[in-house]
């Protein structure tokens, strides 16, 4: 059975850890996720952007892949799958399709527009039991041309979002999606000061977890960081181990082409990945 996530980062919060979000992009990816948490027994929380939902399928097939690989992989811990960075048709669509969680990301509106889209997803939310994540302060990435540092959200605008009732909140605090620069400034913690005294017990989500060093997480998790999500790194752990294998010359050997054992590699990666980030995070053994 999938949950949501109120419970799990409740419990980060109260525990001083931060549960891994980790994207996904296919079934290997989806099983290698799963069984790294399982393995530390941690609790699983299978992040989707609508982008990878689409390419696996639709998000029906996205809910229905995490449900029965949890099931015929009997995983003990909780399981849940969020939808990243989701407009609001998507966050309605996710909904029907049976997400226990989804985030709607209005950070792209003025705070008025991103208040009220985001009220009316609290209120069919607390309906049907499915967690929340709203976003204040835009995460930069690459793909923006961002160099050198993410937006930094606003105390203010984080309090009015908070107060809606939603269950955890993302705001920008320099983080950016996609590897760090070299001029990366590094994580503004006097904001994140500012928004944990404004939002109290509210479990923050710090986006953009490929590259943060250690003790930057450590004192993210210190001021209230209970979720950190992970895309690039799995990417890139992936597409490394793939690479070595071709140009190692593998999948010229016998029945190397074969996508079962193409894709080992990298699926081994992935897992080895994870359970790395579940150390770093602090949840081994909090499932
Ligand atoms: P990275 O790709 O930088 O790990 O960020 C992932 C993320 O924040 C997804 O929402």
């Amino acid at each position: 059975m999938l949950v949501n996530c109120s419970d799990m980062l409740k419990k980060a919060v109260s525990g001083m850890y931060a549960v891994g979000h980790f994207n996904t992009n296919n079934l290997e990816w989806t099983k290698a996720i799963l069984i790294a948490c399982e393995e530390k027994k941690s609790p699983a929380l299978v992040g989707i952007s609508e982008g990878a939902a689409k390419y696996m399928g639709g998000y029906k097939v996205v809910v229905d892949i995490v449900r029965d690989l949890s099931e015929s992989l009997n995983i003990t811990v909780p399981v849940s799958v969020h939808l990243d960075h989701g407009s609001y048709d998507g966050c309605l669509a996710a909904i029907q399709a049976g997400f226990p969680s989804v985030m709607f990301d209005g950070s792209k509106y003025p705070i008025d527009e991103n208040v009220e889209k985001t009220r009316a997803l609290v209120k069919l939310t607390r309906e049907k039991g499915i967690s929340l994540e709203a976003e204040v302060g835009a995460i930069g990435g690459e793909e923006d041309g961002v160099i050198g540092g993410g937006e930094v959200a606003d105390a203010d605008e984080c309090a009015r979002i908070a107060e809606l009732g939603i269950d955890f909140l993302a705001a920008g605090i320099g983080n950016i999606h996609g590897k760090y620069p070299e001029n990366w400034r590094g994580l503004d913690f006097d904001t994140l000061e500012k928004i944990k005294s404004r939002i109290g017990d509210m479990p923050l989500v710090l986006h953009g977890g490929t590259g943060i060093p250690k003790d930057m997480i450590e004192q993210s998790i210190s001021l209230g960081v209970a979720k950190i999500n992970v895309n690039t790194e799995c990417q890139l752990a992936f597409a490394e181990a793939t690479r070595k294998y071709i140009e190692a010359g593998k999948d010229l050997e016998g029945k190397g082409f074969d996508p079962r054992k193409l894709l080992k590699p990298g699926f081994e990666a992935i897992i080895e990945k994870v359970k790395e980030k579940i150390d770093l995070f602090g949840t081994t053994n909090c499932a």
